[in-house]
């Protein structure tokens, strides 16, 4: 259980945490860069305009800020958001109640949009297109077809697995942007921040050791931070140096790379299963028991930008380091493990 951690618990969205440190501005929003750059241009062009701003869909392993993306456009565009999630529609009655009580400009965002039922998805087409709702009412000999009209709105959707997006709906989507894992200095910059708004003292040492085990993930990072700060209250003075962070992060048996139970299963499987590889999604997704387009969007991005695996023609390999951090040498003999 303890090395479930990281995905299970850490990865867990905390409603008020995230309002108190989710940055509202683009100029607060660390790292993502070319991303932000490209949104930024969107809304500014949309606002000169007049107009509503196109469709965007936000895609990209959680914990990474596409929520908190959607915050920040829908305020920088003066409007409102209305969020729902693809599971909680579950009739075209809810859409149409959703999109009808939009204003002008508003934004309706939709979390995990890839778990949208197909036939509710067909009503989003000619909303999206042309903003109108074909709806039936009445049932049997009554039922008629009516169209309503509606505001110019901008739908933001959301998913970690854009793979799984049908081409209708992919396609209407004008804007395309994927969130990557951060690099240890804008996470640096993020738990520092957060500390300040959580009113806790960290140096630069325990930022460090902080971000470096939060597998990218600004979220993570978060909910690290305010562990280690318990820690800190508890057992030293309330501040968070290197040595309390690294003894805080022992204690809850993080990993020292930020690797959670699946992606050292996917690492294991791929050295050990499969004599290092090269093996292919399929026959991985079986043996660790994921569906593929999960391990591809959610844990293969992560172990690949961190050089534990390669992604050939032939399949999955595993690397050098990936052989080091699980103690094995390449012909399969066991060294010490640094799991
Ligand atoms: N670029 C960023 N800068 C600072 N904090 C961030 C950033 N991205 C995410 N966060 C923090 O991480 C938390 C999770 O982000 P969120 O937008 O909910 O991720 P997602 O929707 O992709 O799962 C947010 O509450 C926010 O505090
Ligand atoms: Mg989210």
């Amino acid at each position: 259980m303890g090395e479930r951690l990281v995905t299970d618990v850490l990865n867990k969205p905390d409603v008020a945490l995230e309002t108190t440190l989710r940055p509202s501005l683009f100029s607060e929003f660390t790292g993502q860069t070319k991303v932000k750059e490209r949104l930024e241009i969107a809304v500014t062009a949309a606002k000169q305009r007049g107009e509503p701003l196109d469709h965007i869909l936000l895609s990209g392993p959680p914990g990474l800020g596409k929520t908190t993306l959607a915050h920040i456009i829908t305020k920088a565009m003066g409007v409102n958001l209305k969020a729902t999630s693809g599971p909680t529609v579950e009739k075209a009655g809810d859409l149409a109640g959703l999109l009808t009580n939009l204003e002008e400009g508003d934004t309706l965002f939709i979390d995990e949009i890839h778990r949208l039922q197909r036939n509710i998805e067909e009503y989003l087409y000619p909303a999206m297109e042309d903003f109108k709702l074909d709806i039936v009412i009445d049932q049997g000999p009554n039922a008629r077809s009516v169209r309503l009209n509606l505001p110019r709105f901008t739908l933001i959707g959301a998913t970690t697995r854009s793979g799984l997006l049908t081409a209708p709906l992919l396609t209407r989507f004008p804007i395309r942007e994927r969130v990557d894992y951060y690099c240890a200095e804008d996470l640096r910059h993020i738990v520092i921040r957060s500390a300040r708004l959580l009113n806790v003292e960290i140096d630069d040492d325990g930022a460090r050791e902080i971000s470096r085990r939060s597998r990218g993930t600004p979220r993570i990072v978060n909910n690290l931070l305010r562990r280690v700060r318990d820690y800190a209250q508890v057992r030293a003075d309330g501040r968070i140096t290197g040595n309390v962070a690294a003894q805080a992060l022992a204690m809850l048996e993080i990993d020292a790379n930020g690797l959670d139970e699946m992606d050292k299963r996917i690492l294991e499987t791929i050295t050990v299963k499969f004599s290092g590889g090269p093996v292919g999604l399929g026959s991985l997704a079986v043996a660790v028991g994921e569906e593929p387009d999960t391990i591809e969007e959610v844990y293969e991005p992560y172990l690949i930008m961190e050089g534990y695996i390669n992604r050939t023609p032939q399949g999955r390999t595993a690397t050098e380091l990936c052989h080091k951090k699980l103690g094995i040498t390449k012909n399969g003999d066991q060294q010490q493990s640094f799991l």
